[in-house]
């Protein structure tokens, strides 16, 4: 997958770029992200990229002509504007960007951009959540992020478990590594005794109990969602009685706060 970034702060993206599991996609050729800054565009002879708003009103508007060049000197691509009033990056829309060969993503900075250049070029706005940021590279890495590990190969066996599809929605289980006790000060702190059993079918069933317990205290929105979408021929026995003792604890509690 190729992604071309637009921003005026380039600096902000190498060490993160090139750390862990983003900088293993670029050596193994998975993923290849170039960073342009749009200062280069500018025509005006003090490189200007920003001017005062029209009708006046705080902070600065990112201007048009260096960004309708910017953008004309990229590829073709699906187009990515980062703004908070975008529609929200979540699970559904990362899978779709990943699906993409190329991706363009511009950055805004200062208190936004000239709403020519989202239009002439239709830009897709996304943002990553409800707050306001001081610019789009931020957003813009996160999203980076959020595809890059779709993409196939990119996580290697990192990502074994997340696909079994009966945790797909589910927040992700407790996990621990050894030693199986850990003394700290005055207190041993303890794994569950399950995990260092080594009995693996008692071990998923735990993490199932774990991850439904978990999304239910902390998103009872994606638990909602989880009971209504889980197919029951994608369930063993084990698991249909553990999800129907969470989900009839759920349910008790859902009337009490009614
Ligand atoms: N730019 C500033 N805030 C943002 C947000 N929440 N999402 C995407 N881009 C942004």
């Amino acid at each position: 997958m190729y992604i071309k970034v637009l921003t005026l702060f380039p600096e902000m993206f190498a060490e993160v770029l090139s750390a862990s599991i983003l900088g293993r996609a670029a050596e193994k050729g998975i993923l290849s992200v170039e960073v342009a800054n749009i200062r280069d565009y500018s025509t005006n002879k003090h490189l200007k990229a920003d001017d005062y708003p029209f009708g006046g009103g705080a902070g600065m508007v990112m201007m048009a002509q260096p960004v309708f060049d910017a953008v004309a000197a990229s590829t073709p691509a699906r187009k990515v504007y980062m703004s908070p009033r975008g529609k929200l990056l979540d699970e559904a829309l990362i899978r779709s960007l990943a699906a993409e060969e190329e991706l363009l993503i511009l950055c805004g900075h200062y208190e936004g951009m000239d709403q020519r250049v989202l239009d002439y070029f239709d830009f897709e706005e996304v943002s990553i959540g409800d707050y306001v940021l001081t610019g789009g590279e931020l957003p813009a890495m996160v999203l980076i992020d959020a595809v890059a590990r779709m993409l196939p190969e990119a996580l290697g066996n990192e990502q074994a478990h997340l696909e079994e599809s009966i945790y797909s929605g589910l927040l992700e289980y407790p996990q621990y590594t050894r030693p199986a006790a850990f003394e700290y000060q005055w207190q041993t702190l303890e794994v569950p005794p399950v995990l260092a059993g080594g009995n693996h079918k008692e071990i998923h069933l735990w993490n199932y109990r774990e991850s439904l317990a978990l999304t239910m205290k902390v998103r009872p929105d994606l638990f909602r969602k989880y009971i209504q979408t889980v197919k029951p021929e994608d369930l063993t026995k084990e698991e249909k009685k553990i999800l129907a003792e969470c989900r009839e604890a759920f349910e008790l509690e859902d009337n009490e706060s009614d």
